[in-house]
């Protein structure tokens, strides 16, 4: 496919700091600390900026500054000295404990002294820490005054936040409540780093910068949705957490709820903000609940979890034999159903969602299955045999989208067959960029389009909600069984046996 020159708006924010708590940890050297540098590589930090990180860990600012340059480099980046050692100037650290309020005078003290040379001057909090501390993080800063703004919003104070957005709705409701007791909702960037991606995004360009989608974009053309969020590794280092997540929490909750809002909502009036988000919360809100029964409910939603298995001679343990894991663990690694959504335009459609880790491979992508053509004219061809139409948006690997069409190929008069018309971001010849580069730099800029709002993580747990429940509940075993898969395979059988059908059966990873 030929592209025109892209339209591409950016400009970089005004001056601001960034604070990022838990900046020992894992999510600050893969992601954060990477996509601050990748911005500036590609001037879109501030002119004047302070990246400091906090953590309980004693470090100075030069071992600090040390590790972030083994990060760059762990992520891939080859850094120019000259361009690092600009970068790092930027960089400083604090440690301390998150309960004491030395720690939050010793930031003051840091923020205060760069803002000397900048009159207007945000603040960004970046809170990447177990939810343990969270609370008392968010108090403190609000008690210590440093996230409190002047008049309006200037100079501005946000504080982005990562998921486990609670573990339930009433979980999440007191995380609101916390949330607003200190902040205002303007100030509270919850991220889904999903929505970062630029194939996520392109759902929506997809959709409602072509006219020619939105006219099939319903049940009169589409047979059924299936969003595939497909993983190879396994639980890895995270038993902690996992364990006492799952995957319906760890992936549907949001980015698989997000995909789908995306995918199904009605076109917003305009790109902004709270109208995409209001139609978000429209859509969540027109989800069929799941029924209260166990033994219904396994009729649309199944859970996995994977035992041991091998590719190529090498052998995978099963979750339970993975370090940190209980032996009679029932957290499940996999996660199938079948979603519909009660409205005009999609009554009727099956929504088909899977999600899974340690699969046959990675690979996320959403596949729009039109139905067959009402009346075939090809002489013996059947309308049933003609092959469906498929628009497949791979949100990754291999970035970018293609149509499954009919066509005439070279043969006898009625040689038919199927064509791919297939796009991929890297023949644009920019590399795709990192989720959390277009998230941090919308965070400085004040533009929420692509963060969640709070209703929207509501809905999303109600819908939830019963599932958590009948899982939770052991003794429900037998009705909501939880069905082995080997490590490596394509999810447990009954996965397709329970939402195949002629017309949407899995496709395959
Ligand atoms: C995270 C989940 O939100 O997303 C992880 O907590 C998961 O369990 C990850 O591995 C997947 O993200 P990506 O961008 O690699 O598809």
């Amino acid at each position: 496919m030929k592209s025109v020159s892209p339209i591409c708006a950016e400009t970089a924010p005004g001056p601001c700091s960034i604070v990022i708590f838990g900046a020992s940890g894992d999510l600050a050297a893969r992601k954060l600390i990477p996509a601050l540098f990748r911005l500036f590589e590609r001037d879109l930090m501030p002119e004047s900026f302070l990246v400091l990180g906090c953590a309980r860990s004693a470090m100075s600012d030069e071992e600090f500054r040390s590790r972030m340059r083994g990060a760059l480099s762990s992520a891939g980046i080859s850094v120019p000295k000259k361009l690092s050692d600009l970068f790092f100037s930027n960089v400083k650290y604090v440690s301390g404990d998150y309960s004491d309020k030395a720690t939050y005078a010793r930031i003051e003290q840091e923020l205060s002294a760069f803002e000397k040379s900048s009159a207007v001057s945000g603040r960004l909090f970046y809170l990447s820490i177990p939810p343990s501390v969270f609370e008392q993080v968010l108090q403190m800063l609000g008690e210590n005054g440093l996230v409190q703004e002047d008049y309006d919003g200037i100079p501005w104070r946000r504080v982005v936040i990562e998921k486990p957005f609670g573990r339930d709705s009433s979980s999440a409701a007191d995380l609101e409540r916390h949330l607003s007791s200190t902040l205002k909702e303007r100030q509270i960037y919850r991220i889904d780093h999903y929505l970062g991606k630029d194939t996520v995004q392109n759902i929506l360009m997809m959709r409602f910068a072509n006219t020619v989608f939105e006219p099939v974009w319903n049940n009169r053309y589409i047979d059924s949705v299936q969003i595939s969020v497909a993983e190879s590794i396994g639980v890895e280092h995270r038993a902690g957490y996992f364990d006492k997540t799952g995957l319906l929490r760890d992936m549907f909750q949001n980015h698989i709820l997000q995909l789908l809002s995306l995918v199904a909502m009605e076109p917003p009036s305009s790109f902004e903000s709270e109208r995409i988000r209001d139609e978000k919360a429209k859509l969540l809100n027109s989800l069929r609940p799941f029924p209260a029964d166990p033994s219904e409910l396994s009729r649309l939603i199944i859970r996995g979890q994977y035992s041991s298995g091998s590719v190529n001679g090498k052998l995978f343990p099963a979750y339970r034999d993975e370090p940190g894991v209980p032996k009679d663990s029932i957290t499940e690694t996999y996660v199938a159903g079948k979603f519909h959504i009660d409205n005009w335009r999609w009554n009727g459609v099956h929504f088909h969602m899977r999600s899974g880790k340690r699969l046959s491979r990675r690979i996320s992508e959403v596949a729009i299955r039109f139905k067959q053509i009402p009346h075939s004219i090809f002489g013996f061809f059947g309308a049933g045999e003609i092959a469906r139409n498929e628009l497949i948006l791979r949100i990754q690997p291999d970035e970018g989208f293609s149509l499954k069409i009919n066509a005439k190929k070279p043969g006898s008069k009625f040689c038919m067959g199927e064509v791919d018309m297939d796009f991929k971001y890297r023949d644009l010849g920019a590399p795709v960029a990192e989720a959390y580069e277009r998230l941090l730099l919308d965070t400085m800029q004040g533009d929420s389009t692509l963060f969640i709002r709070k209703d929207c993580i509501q809905l999303s747990w109600a819908f939830l909600d019963p599932v958590l429940k009948a899982w939770e509940d052991r003794g429900n075993l037998s009705s909501n069984k939880l069905y082995f898969y080997p490590a490596c395979s394509d999810g447990p059988e009954e996965s397709r046996t329970i939402f195949g059908s002629e017309t949407s059966s899995w496709r395959d990873l």
